[in-house]
């Protein structure tokens, strides 16, 4: 990576460039720790595009930008959104739920407008979009304004989330010199799923279906997070115009689409109630196909002329309305109520149903979410539901038909221990869910906890891949941390997970390429080798901070940074371990600065669990955990000092010698200047090198170095 310049040494054009450059990798970095809850960097390199950020700010105020990272702390929300007048109301629409209350529609609109029962009148129906609706302000055709529909009168500024959204153009040709655009944000069904999933392997909150996965991706206060999550936009209706493009709605919708806009490609001109009813059944039948969610067709009348005669009752026009699908349900009998452990640990009941049909989909299970809408609802084993299912998400639990409960029911009482391992469950305050606490020991969720530990900021453990460690835990080889340091007692069946996956990723190639391997795969040296090198990767992970081991645990809420904050507070494991089982436990961890309340109270649930205690004893029998420094430590030889790694470092990574060095008190740099105090040069050092010459910075070898600290890092069996 080349040297970044010192800030004082920037021209305009080179800090313009760096604050565009920061942004964007600050956001990535933003979105990695608050969204996937993965992050890349470490604490310090973070803290240092920050502060550089900062620096050029300072020193070139005009070139702040409007995305700034230093408008932003995180991406945790921090202040509301700006309210947004409508200069035109966004309004709402009637509902007709039968072909009677179409045709009673169309006879309203021909009476009022006194039209003779065979007098022609266009409609234009569509889909009716089941999201949220928006609004687009654009001035000389820029993107100026967007918002929330909000009360209809009033909504709120979103217009920085709207400009990720790939369907808004930000600049568009032709149009007048005010347009507004209205339409309705909405998600599709795969970016639904697939935001899911993310979700759930980062333990986020998982959506109920995409019209709320979509409301919270628009209502971030960080628009790098809605412009992840895919979201669309069909236009269908219009605020403010300057000079109105087209007198029909069909001419208005075809113009939206020559500035860029997308309109839906179901729409079609009707010309009699029958001819609506007609369109409503076809969309109703292509319904599943669409690939997002509608919830009806709107029917509108096309000339904006007799549109303005129509006008308006209360809040709704009187020349559109909004045709309904009735709500897919079924009756059915709730067999039992399961409870499913997902990969988190959280606790999920599921009401097993008697198999029944719904709106054509048959359907033998529906969420109860959690315990209290099991109490809310009053859901009991034998009880009579009525089920609905709506769009593609998982079918839900209306209402329980009391009349038909049997005498004998007994309130559902929800399990206070995990089924899957039989750990204490904990409900913590504020939360809805109970979660499993036998984080190491679950066999819910100990593939997912093992990937992790061996993840690169915890063990990092290279070539124990997701797949290997699923396959390890198959053959019953791998059920809790301590087997990692066993495998090496069983090499024919490692070799034997080695080969299967190797044979898997082949047949993978075969289905991509649709070419065959000739050559058959066989147990033969590159087992071998495969297989040195990975109970090498794991001898070498034998010794390990305090800080990593106490991360890797995966205790609910502890992060790399709050991990480091505890080894630093406690040292070592037994003085944190003897701290976890005395009455002071809670009050010990509040008191670091950093950790609150609810992460306190996860991890002393990690330590009271005896399961997980025992399987930490396992563990320790096969590590050794080096203590952790106090920071800042006096006696070392780095203490208060600024140290620079440049070129390739042998005996450690890079990152390694980062955290080592931070946990002598030393600051590490990326950069060199006059200030630096130390350089350690690897193999191929270049630029880095040269300045530390120029500088007259102390110079030295990696070897040197590991000298210099060696004794102050002394690693304590615990
Ligand atoms: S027209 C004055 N067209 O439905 C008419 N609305 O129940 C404004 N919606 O708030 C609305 N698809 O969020 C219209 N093709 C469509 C629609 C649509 C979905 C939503 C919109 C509106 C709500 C009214």
């Amino acid at each position: 990576m080349k040297t970044p310049k010192l800030v004082a040494e920037l021209t305009e054009a080179e800090a313009k460039g760096e604050l565009a450059r920061l942004a964007r990798v600050i956001a990535d970095a933003d979105a990695q720790y608050y969204r996937d809850d993965a992050p890349k960097l470490f604490d310090f390199e973070y803290d240092d595009l920050r502060k550089r950020n900062a620096a050029i700010e300072a020193r070139f105020p005009d070139l702040v930008r409007a995305d700034s990272p230093s408008h932003r702390v995180g991406a945790k929300p921090s202040e509301k959104f700006a309210k947004v007048a409508h200069r035109i109301a966004m309004l709402s629409l009637d509902n007709a739920f039968s072909d009677e209350d179409v045709e009673e529609f169309c006879g309203r609109i021909r009476r009022f407008l006194g039209l003779a029962d065979d007098a022609q009148l266009a409609f234009v129906a569509e889909p009716k979009i089941d999201g949220l609706s928006a609004s687009l302000r654009y001035e000389d055709g820029v993107f100026v304004l967007g918002a929330t529909r909000g009360d209809g009168v009033e909504g709120e500024d979103i217009t920085a989330n709207l400009r990720t959204l790939k369907d808004v153009p930000l600049r568009i040709d032709g149009a007048p010199q005010v347009l507004e655009v209205r339409g309705e944000v909405y998600m599709s069904h795969a970016d639904f799923s697939a935001l899911n999933e993310r979700q759930q392997a980062a333990g986020g909150k998982i959506f109920a279906n995409p019209r709320n996965a979509a409301a919270g991706s628009l209502r971030q206060l960080d628009p790098s997070i809605t412009a992840s999550r895919s979201l669309r936009f069909f236009a269908y209706a219009w605020g403010e115009v300057g000079d109105m493009p087209a007198d029909t709605h069909w001419g208005m919708l075809q113009a939206f689409k020559r500035y860029g806009f997308s309109v839906n490609p179901e729409i079609r001109r009707c010309r009699s109630a029958a001819e609506l009813i007609a369109f409503f059944r076809a969309i109703g039948e292509k319904r599943a196909l669409l690939g997002y969610d509608i919830d009806g067709v709107v029917y509108k009348i096309d000339d904006l002329d007799l549109q303005r005669r129509l006008g308006f009752i209360a809040r709704s026009p009187r020349w559109a309305t909004a045709h309904k699908f009735p709500a897919e349900q079924a009756e059915t009998v709730v067999e039992a109520i399961d409870i499913q452990v997902g990969r988190t640990g959280k606790l999920t009941p599921v009401a097993k149903l008697r198999e029944i049909n719904v709106g054509g989909v048959f359907v033998s299970n529906a969420t109860l979410h959690n315990e209290d809408e099991i109490a809310r609802k009053d859901v009991r084993i034998k009880d009579t539901v009525v089920v609905q299912r709506a769009g593609d998400v998982i079918p839900q639990i209306v209402r329980v038909i009391f009349e038909k409960r049997p005498a004998n029911s007994v309130p559902f009482v929800f399990p206070r221990v995990c089924p899957f391992c039989g750990c204490h469950a904990v409900r913590e305050e504020g939360e809805v869910d109970w979660r499993c606490s036998g984080g190491l020991v679950c066999s819910a969720q100990i593939v997912e906890r093992l990937i992790h530990f061996v993840s690169r900021y915890c063990f990092d453990i290279e070539g124990l891949g997701e797949n290997i460690v699923g396959l390890f835990y198959k053959r019953g080889l791998l059920k809790e941390p301590a087997d990692i340091f066993r495998l090496k007692d069983h090499p024919d069946e490692v070799k034997a997970v080695l080969l299967e996956e190797r044979k898997r990723q082949s047949r993978e190639r075969e289905k991509k390429t649709g070419r065959k391997v000739k050559q058959p795969i066989r147990d033969d040296k590159r087992t071998f080798k495969e297989m040195d090198n990975l109970l090498a990767a794991i001898e070498a992970r034998r010794i390990i901070p305090l800080d990593r081991l106490l991360f890797a645990l995966g205790i609910r809420h502890v992060g790399e940074t709050s991990a480091k904050l505890m080894a630093r507070q406690f040292h070592s494991l037994a003085v944190l371990e003897a701290s976890m089982a005395s009455d002071h436990a809670i009050s010990d961890l509040t008191a670091i600065e950093g950790i609150g309340e609810t992460m306190a109270e996860a991890i002393s649930e990690f330590f009271v669990e005896p399961r997980n205690r025992e399987a930490m004893d396992r563990l320790v029998a096969q590590v050794t955990v080096l203590d952790v420094a106090a920071p800042a430590a006096s006696s070392s030889p780095v203490a208060g000092k600024i140290v620079v790694f440049t070129g390739s470092l042998e005996k450690m990574t890079r990152a390694e010698a980062k955290a080592r060095a931070e946990a002598l008190g030393a600051k590490v740099a990326s950069s060199v200047s006059r200030k630096t105090d130390l350089v350690v040069a690897g193999a191929g050092a270049g630029s880095k090198l040269a300045e530390a010459k120029q500088y007259g910075v102390t110079v030295m070898d990696e070897d040197a170095w590991l000298k210099l600290i060696d004794g102050d890092f002394a690693g304590t069996s615990s």
